[in-house]
Order: structure tokens, then C-alpha cells, then sequence
């Protein structure tokens, strides 16, 4: 297959790099900016055409969910505007669109893990220009599968676990929300199961699928601080506080639990825990800081 991976250089695209590196079956063709502009559909068409590509894997994205609230149109063009370049490119090419989406797509009310096909309510400016991105590339109709992931971290680029390492070796003391719950996600293992997908495709099938991924396991974002901080060895006090204390310009989900059942079921996936993910991220991180 010829592979097209956008958005490379971000957590999701790094994990997959790693994992294709040396892969010799496919042909992988790595992208990000600014070399490839994922809203500029003449560069998008251009790859598509030249390296007769058969599957796109869109990680760009913008991630900033706080910036977006002010950042609104930045936040479409590349969310929404972008996914719907790469669907119009893939249906052209008759490839397959695997575009990765949030849990942000619902409003965080919900009280049970979240089923793909529950009625979207979107969180924020982010929320809806993923879930417009979504829905571009369901009406253009190019062959496609979407994932939907929750609180991705990893040791390329800034996330939450990272941050509160930081925060760990520089502060005695940190609050941190208990009344959000969700699962993280080890880019790791969704990059694993991206891989694992793609290598099972049915050429002569035409995919319009939407699935959950997340880590397994639930937690607030309290209880991921705590276990950072003990698996890291760090003193620093974690201290649970209430949402309404720490107030961020964009609202976050209070439940953002996804259900995996689809994509474990369909996929055959086995899924691990949160914590023995987190715990291998950490030693990665050491291994790697050990060699910088
Ligand atoms: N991070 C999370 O907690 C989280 C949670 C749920 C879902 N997701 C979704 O998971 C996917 C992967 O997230 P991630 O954390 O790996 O994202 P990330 O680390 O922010 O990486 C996104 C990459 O896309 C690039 N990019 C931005 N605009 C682009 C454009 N117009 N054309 C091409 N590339 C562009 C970014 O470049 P610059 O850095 O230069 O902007 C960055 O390298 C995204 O779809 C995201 O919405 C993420």
C-alpha cells in the first residue's frame, strides 16, 4: 500500500513512524507542515496523484482547545476544512480516509461509556470543528473509517503527562480536576491499532465506519496526576479540586468515557489498561532522556 501519513510530526505521527519505520511492504510517505498543508488542496492532490496513494492516515490537526475558543476560523480551516480536502483527494484517488476525531464531539452529560452512533452535542470550538470534519468527510463519501480518541498523550510534544512531570520536579503542592472523567490514551497503542487495522483492509470494500478508541480503564484527571506522580517518584502533592477552580476559556467534558466494544469487536483488538500503558510511556520517556 502507499501510505500517506499527515500531520506526521505531531504525537499520533511520531507513534506511527516509529512503528512503520522499517517497514518495507508499504510504501510510507510521512507529511506535515510545511511541506504538506492539509487545507491547501492543490499540494493535497498533487502528493495523491504522484504517489498514487491508497490510503490516508490524517493526524494533523489543531489540537490547541483552548486557543480555538478565540481562534475560531484557524481552528475550522484545519479541523473541518482540511479533513474535507483529504476526503475530496481520497475519493479522486479511490483511496481510504483513516481520520482520527475527540470525544469532544459529545457535551461530557452523559453518565454511560459513549456508543459511536450517540446523538453529538460538541464541546467547545474544538468539539465542532472535529465533528464538522467528521461529518465533510461522510457526505463527500470517499471510503473512510473514523476513530474517535480521548486524553492522547506520549513522549513527543506537550500532553498532560509531561506537564505534570514538570509541574512535579518544580512544585510541592498541585490541584488537580477530580470531577472530569474520561481514559487516556498512549499514542502508542492507537497508533498499534492503526496499524493493525490497516493491515487487514479489504481492498474491494468501500469503508464507512466510525469507532471508539481510548486506552482501558476510566479515571479523573486527579487520579492520572496521582499515578504520574507515583510511578515517576515524585514527592509533589496531588490535590483534587473542582472544575468550577480552575476555570479554562474552553469547557471540557465531564464525562468523556468512550465504549470500545465496536472496534474490539470488529477489529479484534485487545486494548491495554491505562496504567500499564502509562507506565510504559515513562519508561520510554527515561530511556530516551537517558540517550539525549
Ligand atoms: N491530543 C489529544 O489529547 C487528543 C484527544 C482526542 C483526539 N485527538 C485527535 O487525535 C489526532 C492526533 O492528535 P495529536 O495529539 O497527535 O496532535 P498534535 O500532536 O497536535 O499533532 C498535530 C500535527 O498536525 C500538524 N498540523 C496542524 N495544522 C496542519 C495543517 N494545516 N496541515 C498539516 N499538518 C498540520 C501540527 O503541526 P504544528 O504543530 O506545526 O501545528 C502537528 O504536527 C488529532 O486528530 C486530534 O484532534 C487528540
Amino acid at each position: 500500500m502507499n501510505i500517506l501519513v499527515t500531520g506526521s510530526r505531531g504525537q499520533l505521527g511520531s507513534e506511527l513512524l516509529n512503528l512503520w519505520r522499517d517497514d518495507e511492504r508499504h510504501n510510507l510517505i510521512f507529511r506535515d507542515l510545511p511541506e504538506l498543508d492539509i487545507t491547501d488542496e492543490a499540494q493535497v492532490n498533487a502528493v495523491c496523484r504522484e504517489l498514487s496513494v491508497s490510503v490516508i492516515v490524517n493526524c494533523a490537526a489543531w489540537t490547541a482547545v483552548d486557543k480555538a475558543e478565540n481562534e475560531v476560523a484557524a481552528a475550522f480551516r484545519v479541523n473541518r476544512d482540511g479533513a474535507a480536502v483529504l476526503a475530496a483527494a481520497a475519493k479522486a484517488a479511490g483511496a481510504l480516509l483513516l481520520n482520527v476525531s475527540t470525544d469532544y464531539v459529545f457535551d461530557g452529560n452523559g453518565c454511560r461509556p459513549y456508543l459511536e452512533d450517540d446523538q453529538v452535542s460538541p464541546c467547545g470550538v474544538y468539539g465542532q470543528s472535529k465533528w464538522e470534519g467528521e461529518e465533510a468527510i461522510r457526505s463527500i463519501g470517499c471510503s473512510h473509517i473514523i476513530i474517535r480518541t480521548s486524553w492522547l498523550y506520549s513522549v513527543y510534544g506537550l500532553n498532560f503527562v509531561k506537564t505534570m512531570l514538570r509541574l512535579g520536579r518544580e512544585r510541592e503542592q498541585i490541584g488537580v480536576v477530580f470531577d472530569q472523567v474520561g481514559s487516556p490514551t498512549w499514542a502508542a497503542d492507537l497508533a498499534r491499532a492503526i496499524v493493525s487495522m490497516l493491515e487487514r483492509l479489504d481492498p474491494e470494500r468501500h469503508y464507512a465506519d466510525t469507532f471508539h478508541y481510548s486506552n482501558e480503564g476510566v479515571c479523573s484527571w486527579y487520579d492520572f496526576a496521582k499515578a504520574i506522580m507515583d510511578a515517576a517518584a515524585l514527592s509533589c502533592k496531588v490535590m483534587p479540586i473542582e472544575s468550577s477552580d480552575y476555570p479554562t476559556p474552553a469547557k471540557r467534558p465531564q464525562y468523556s468515557v468512550l465504549n470500545k466494544r465496536k472496534i474490539k469487536e470488529l477489529w479484534g483488538l485487545e486494548i491495554p489498561h491505562w496504567h500499564d500503558s502509562l507506565l510504559k510511556m515513562l519508561e520510554q520517556l527515561e530511556e530516551s532522556s537517558g540517550k539525549g
